[in-house]
């Protein structure tokens, strides 16, 4: 059975592991030690994963943030800024006018550089100090970078971003280079950075920290827990369903195993795990085709455009373990247009929570599932939405209302007002 499947057994340690952690192949299961030498994927060429010869349960997890769950991680502590804890909004209006059970809104963007990252660079920067790596690289869409940017200021390590020219929002890119990010905006979309991005890691260059870096998904599993355990303190049970937008499917992936080390560990039933329900922008949705084909690898879309730029991807290297994610779960896929991500956007900031596209794709996918009869009235869900409005403040400002030019006395203002 697939070491990906959610009735997996719990693995137990291989000679390779290192005080009970180690890296495993997703594909042929050879195990390496997890410091030993810099390794992003198998000697096969597949995907790796973090694992860990003794799971923890609930009653493991104390404090707050993303440490609360160091007994699900390498480290005890990381480069922290400190990231996690994020609100976990009721939105009554939206959940009645979706009509299902119940709706929360996880909102990742109030992490301290206003995206997930955070989570993930807390443990991965820490792992580049554990290899004792000189510089730091990514591939970025935005967000990647300016986590990097913070994370890699914070440890005192130089860093190097790779950004589409053109296609990344003003604020991340502010972000990235007052962190002191050295940036390279290349002729190329995403993809064409990650390709040129793994080269230069490759050939020793820098020490990659996107989301094929299995130590940064380690991190990004504790929005799971974090869900998990709010929503079981305010309902009395597990979300029925956790959608969220999908990009290089790094958090689904990163979700999928926090719900199957939960399952192996005996903390969750494997009929309480909540479904994965994956949004795409129309114009880059190779998971969506994946899933809707029945088909176990993405197709590599060259030619990818939405408003939604951090979800501008079109070839998702976590693929093959967020795929399984989505089916094992029992979750879906969706397509949804620009048009509807910024209704999203604005409906959400209808109720207080600014967000920016990529992450109200979230709602937008739900909004689309709910019309087609694929997820039920009476079901609890809930959408992360996964960048801070102030991310892109040109779509933002493109999607709300324009200012109003008034003269400088009361009167004036008065005589607007009445008009
Ligand atoms: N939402 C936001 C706001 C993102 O920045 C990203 C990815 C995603 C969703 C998709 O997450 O890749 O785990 O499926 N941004 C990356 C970046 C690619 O470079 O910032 P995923």
């Amino acid at each position: 059975m697939s070491s990906l499947s959610l009735s997996a057994e719990a693995p137990s340690a291989p000679p390779a592991a290192v005080d009970g952690v180690w890296l495993e192949c997703i594909d042929c299961g050879d195990a390496y030690a997890p410091f030993e030498s810099v390794r992003y994927t198998c000697d096969c060429g597949a995907l790796l994963e973090v694992r860990y010869d003794d799971l923890p349960t609930w009653d493991d997890f104390e404090g707050r943030g993303v440490w609360r769950y160091s007994a699900a991680l390498p480290f005890e502590e990381g480069v922290s800024l400190p990231e996690g804890d994020t609100q976990f909004h009721r939105v009554p209006r939206l959940e009645d006018e979706v009509g299902v059970e119940s709706l929360r809104v996880k909102h990742e963007g109030m992490n301290p550089t206003g995206s997930f990252k955070d989570r993930g660079m807390t443990v991965g920067v820490r792992t580049a100090q554990e290899l004792g790596v000189g510089r730091l690289a990514c591939a970025s869409t935005g967000n990647t970078s300016a986590a990097l940017a913070a994370y890699g200021a914070r440890a005192g390590l130089e860093t190097l971003v790779l950004l589409p020219a053109g296609k990344v929002a003003a604020g991340k890119v502010a972000q990235a280079s007052l962190h002191g990010a050295r940036i390279l905006e290349v002729d190329g979309n995403f993809d064409t950075c990650l390709d040129i991005v793994q080269d230069l890691a490759s050939r020793g260059e820098a020490y990659l920290l996107n989301s094929l870096n299995p130590f940064r998904l380690e991190g990004q599993k504790t929005i799971g827990l974090e869900i998990l355990e709010a929503h079981r303190e305010d309902y009395g049970e597990y979300p029925d369903r956790i959608v969220l937008p999908v990009g290089n499917a790094g958090n689904t992936a990163a979700l999928y195993k926090c719900f199957r080390e939960l399952v192996q560990a005996g903390a969750m039933d494997r009929d309480e795990v909540p479904k994965l329900t994956g949004v795409q922008a129309a114009g880059a949705a190779p998971m969506v085709e994946a899933i809707e084909e029945g088909n176990d690898e993405t197709r590599r879309w060259d030619e990818v455009e939405t408003i939604a730029t951090a979800i501008r991807i079109g070839n998702p290297v976590n693929a093959p373990k967020a795929l399984p994610g989505i089916r094992e779960t029992g979750g879906t896929a969706v397509a949804v247009d620009d048009d509807t991500i910024t209704q999203a956007q604005r409906d959400l900031a209808g109720e207080g929570v600014g967000v920016e596209p990529a992450s109200a794709a979230s709602l937008a996918g739900l909004r689309k599932l709910r019309e087609r009869g694929e997820v039920g009235d009476d079901e609890r869900v809930v959408c992360l939405t996964t960048g801070h409005l102030l991310k892109d403040p040109d779509a933002a400002a493109a999607a709300g209302a324009d200012p109003e030019p008034v003269p400088g006395d009361t009167a004036g203002v008065l005589e607007h007002l009445g008009s």
